[in-house]
């Protein structure tokens, strides 16, 4: 066993309901936990109450995919920690790329969300990844200090055991474009490097780095005998029970 693994679906703006909650159940009856594997899906807003509630003593928890800062205020349209954990849910996944580029997140947002969800006991899953653009100039390593760096800024050590990161490469995800296992471990001992710096060497060998973008039921197993994937946030194929079993039963 590694440090905690974590095995993650995504199901970004996707699963009505009843749809859900099939999902969900096929799930429960497929997972064969193993021990210190852990399993999280991330359901819209929508369907978190529903889809927490079926998960109860189950191995499966689950999180919201986005939430604001504050407790409660005049935000139309956002949700708060509060209400977050009022469905049921023990994770929070922070800074997606999607919420990065498509909805113009910044550091500062991340670590404002990252701070509030540790202050309201949620543990957040921080995304960070590099744009093909970025990659392609040679800032890949730049890119994920800026926002390794800015996602925790102000957390002390202590701070960090609730906290999980994906590394997702923007350019893999929902693309079939999946990084090679070398290319993923490469980014993942970055980050561990950068947590050293700011952490110390037990938080940084302890805190699991996932890997998402493109992940299936064909990759696994290669991103998963990486020495430094401690598990995967996986989207399009975590929409189907069939397949996302095959992924987390890995
Ligand atoms: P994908 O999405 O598996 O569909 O590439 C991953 C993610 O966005 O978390």
């Amino acid at each position: 066993m590694k440090r905690r693994e974590i095995f993650a679906g995504n199901w970004k703006m996707f699963k009505t309901g009843d749809e859900a909650e099939n999902l969900v159940k096929g799930l429960i009856k497929g997972i064969e936990a193993k021990p210190g594997r852990e399993y999280v899906v991330f359901p819209p807003a929508t369907v978190l109450s529903r889809v927490s509630a079926l998960c109860g003593n189950t191995p499966l928890k689950t999180g919201a995919q986005n939430m604001f800062h504050e407790k409660q205020g005049a935000y139309t349209g956002e949700i708060s920690p509060l209400m977050v954990k009022d469905c049921g849910a023990t994770f929070i996944l922070i800074g997606h790329s999607e919420r990065r580029h498509i909805f113009h997140e910044t550091d500062d947002d991340v670590n404002l969300k990252v701070k509030s969800a540790l202050e309201n006991g949620l543990e957040p899953m921080v995304c960070v990844g590099e744009l093909l653009e970025e990659r392609e100039r040679g800032e890949t390593d730049s890119v994920l200090e800026r926002q390794v760096k800015g996602a925790f800024s102000g957390l002390a050590p202590e701070n960090m055991v609730k906290v999980s990161i994906a590394y997702e490469p923007v350019w893999a995800i929902g693309t079939g474009r999946v990084a090679t296992p070398e290319m993923a471990e490469e980014a993942h001992r970055v980050i561990r490097e950068l947590l050293k710096t700011l952490f110390g060497e037990k938080t940084a060998a302890s805190v699991p780095v996932l890997y998402g973008g493109s992940v299936k039921p064909d990759n696994i197993s290669g991103l998963y005998a990486m020495e430094n994937i401690d598990g995967v946030l996986v989207g399009g194929a975590s929409l189907e029970s069939e397949s996302f079993l095959k992924i987390v039963n890995v």
